[in-house]
């Protein structure tokens, strides 16, 4: 057994939006991975932090007119916050716009320019001539010069997945105002990335982890490397040695956070962070999506290597997160956000751990639905594990009150030690769903155990029979109990107290799952798990069906119309002649409209913004030839047009005769 310290890390969220379950693809593996390998007596130090700085989070300030630093520590907060009700317990979570941070990446930037790897060309960067400004990265949107398809400034996040370069993306638009950005000289500094080619060409064939990462960094070595440009016209950064109107690109002092809060940790516990970071191989593990393979496979190693530190051990990549088997995406509503959808639901932080980790290999995309996770939960989770676990505990409860005086049948030993054994090498291999499906097949078998055995029968005639029987599946649940806590350790802890035990899970080994358990007293014991309904999966699919489609609506609100098809919707000038609440909403009143030779009835969603008498005699804009609905059982044919959150009436600039037609 390797007693060495490790490092683990998990990939750094930008602080511009809230934590969803594509976050967690990452996280919560590499949650159980640490827990696991502390479980089996390794020492660990666990890091990560929030990623503050780049484009993402200006262009998000920006938006809602506040400043990076602020934006940054709303969500540096909710991420701290949401990790730990997910049990994802790092040792520091720190920021990369953190003091530390700025120090060490400037140091590391420093050492790479006195070392002759970074050099300073005079480059075509997008302006944007009506915002009077460069466009770095996010700013500029166009198309993939290698695939075509949209893309970012600085990726092409769509199609091809590749890094693009300042002044490389085709077509390029200001994000901003939408306006064709025109090109303009601007002298920045380059990483001399090519000079790595022999170095990555060494390195990467011993790189640990997962395979796929390192076959796609080897791939990428051979093509070509591309020098990077690693400075940005922007305020918001960490300042760039010798060119102080610089900031350095995010993707530089992002993973430099990697070492800055190791330091900040070692800090605080008084430990040495240069024992993880100056060796040759450093003693880390990254995990990270594999949409980030290339940063932290190629320029991340290159860049350790240039400024002279060690360079990571292994690299886990996870796969992408599908939602309802579509490509997860916030903008197409294909979204599940941990905190609205999730916890604040009620919804065990547990479960979505088990199925995270259980669902697919750690390499291969993973589906979420509902569904399928409510089947998952109530058939393994409680069907399975749930019911082994309180029936041996029920059983031991009500007949003996105790841990029975008695040694377990002799074959369980080997069967727990196999289980351990296989659990313990699909680990190591990063096959973090077969470790689950081990732990399932011995609580599988334990079912399979009690019900052959039947204690409730054998205690009627043979009370020391039925002794060993459940001594038996103690040992099983007790067994089980230290191997499910790096998956859900909330509800291994209250099986554990369950087993008579009153210390913390956490600080015991995989090793004592043999240990004789002395004959303690048992409290009355509860179902561990509990089944998810039917009535909550509806009202969960529903949120997530209401969110595609209101994301359809607005794609379809920014769809070009012909003349001839905006010709078909009959718009008139009507006068309100009554309103009136209806009754059982607050937010609907009952409108009869006169629009000419008619009087129509229109049922409007504005009564939290108008009261009904200042509506009458008011005049409105109206959609006549709307398909009739019934809302609350009031026929309603036609819509009142109004603008934003407050329903802000549309009424003509002057007066005219009810029916005139809107053109
Ligand atoms: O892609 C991202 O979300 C980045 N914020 C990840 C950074 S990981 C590391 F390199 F810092
Ligand atoms: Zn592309």
């Amino acid at each position: 057994m390797n007693h060495q310290p490790i490092l683990v890390t998990c990939g750094l969220p930008y602080t511009n939006g809230r934590c969803h379950l594509g976050h967690l693809r990452t996280y919560v593996p590499a949650d159980f991975f640490v827990r696991f390998l502390r479980r089996t007596g390794q020492e660990v130090v666990f890091i990560c932090g929030s990623d503050n700085h780049g484009t993402p989070i200006v262009v998000s300030a920006e938006e809602e007119g506040i400043l990076p630093r602020d934006l940054s520590l709303r969500y540096h907060k909710h991420f701290d916050e949401t990790f730990k009700q997910l049990s994802i317990n790092f040792d520091h979570f720190g920021m990369t716009d953190g003091e530390v941070n700025h120090r060490r990446t400037r140091s590391i930037v420093q050492r790479l320019i006195d070392k002759g790897y970074v050099y300073k060309k005079t480059i075509q960067q997008s302006y944007c001539a009506k915002c009077c400004r460069f466009l770095p990265d996010r700013y500029v949107e166009g198309n993939c010069p290698y695939c075509g398809v949209s893309a970012r400034g600085d990726e092409c996040d769509q199609g091809c997945g590749r890094h693009l370069e300042p002044g490389e993306i085709k077509n390029p638009r200001c994000r901003v105002c939408g306006q064709s950005a025109e090109l303009r000289e601007q002298e920045h500094y380059y990483f001399k990335l090519s000079e790595f080619r022999d170095f990555l060409l060494s390195y990467l064939p011993d790189l640990g982890g997962t395979v796929i990462a390192r076959n796609y960094a080897i791939g990428w070595v051979k093509e070509e490397l591309h020098d990077w440009c690693i400075t940005r016209t922007l305020d918001w950064g960490v300042r760039f040695p010798g060119a102080e109107h610089l900031v350095v690109y995010v993707w530089v002092d992002a993973p430099i956070g990697y070492i800055s809060f190791t330091e900040e940790w070692a800090e605080k516990t008084g430990e040495d962070w240069k024992a993880f970071w100056c060796g040759d191989i450093a003693p880390v593990t990254h995990f990270i999506g594999s949409d980030i393979i290339y940063h932290h496979t190629i320029f991340w190693p290159a860049m350790l290597k240039g400024a002279g530190y060690g360079v990571p051990e292994a690299i886990v990549a996870s796969g992408m997160l599908k939602v309802n088997d579509q490509k997860f995406s916030k903008s197409r509503g294909y979204v599940v956000w941990t905190g609205e959808d999730y916890l604040e639901k009620g919804m065990s932080p547990d479960y979505l751990r088990y199925y995270l980790l259980s669902y697919t290999n750690h390499t291969k995309d993973l589906n979420f639905a509902w569904k399928v996770f409510q089947e998952r939960m109530n058939n393994e989770v409680v069907g399975t594990l749930g019911n082994f676990i309180y029936r041996t505990l029920y059983f031991a409860y009500k007949f003996f009150g105790q841990i029975p005086e008695t040694s377990p049948d002799e074959t369980i030993s080997a069967e727990i030690q196999r289980s351990i054994d296989r659990i313990e090498t699909s680990v190591r291999a990063y096959e973090f769903k077969s470790a689950v499906d081990e732990l399932m097949a011995l609580a599988a078998y334990g079912n399979s155990y009690i019900q052959n055995n039947a204690p409730w029968q054998v205690v009627k005639t043979d009370r020391q029979a039925a002794e060993t029987i459940i001594r038996t599946c103690l040992q099983i649940v007790h067994a089980l109990t230290l191997l499910l806590e790096p998956v859900m350790p909330v509800s291994a802890q209250k099986v554990w107290s369950m087993l008579g035990n009153n210390d913390d899970v956490g600080t015991h080994r995989f090793s004592e799952a043999l240990d004789p358990l002395p004959p303690r007293t048992l409290p009355a014991p509860q179902p561990p798990f509990q089944k998810i309904e039917d009535e909550n999966v509806r009202e969960l699919e529903a949120t997530l069906q209401a969110r595609v489609e209101a994301a359809q609506m607005k794609a379809k609100s920014r769809e070009e119309v012909s003349i001839e098809d905006f010709g078909k919707i009959d718009i008139r000038v009507g006068t309100i002649t009554s309103a009136v609440p209806v009754k059982g909403s607050k937010k609907l009143l009952k409108l009869q409209v006169h629009v000419g030779e008619e009087e129509r009835q229109i049922v409007g969603g504005i009564a939290e913004f108008y009261s009904a008498e200042e509506l009458v005699g008011k005049e409105v804009v109206v959609v006549l030839n709307l398909k009739p609905v019934k809302i609350f059982g009031i026929e309603s044919r036609g819509m009142i047009l109004a603008a934003g959150d407050q329903a802000s009436l549309l009424v003509p600039l002057r007066p005219v005769e009810p029916g005139t037609k809107v053109r």
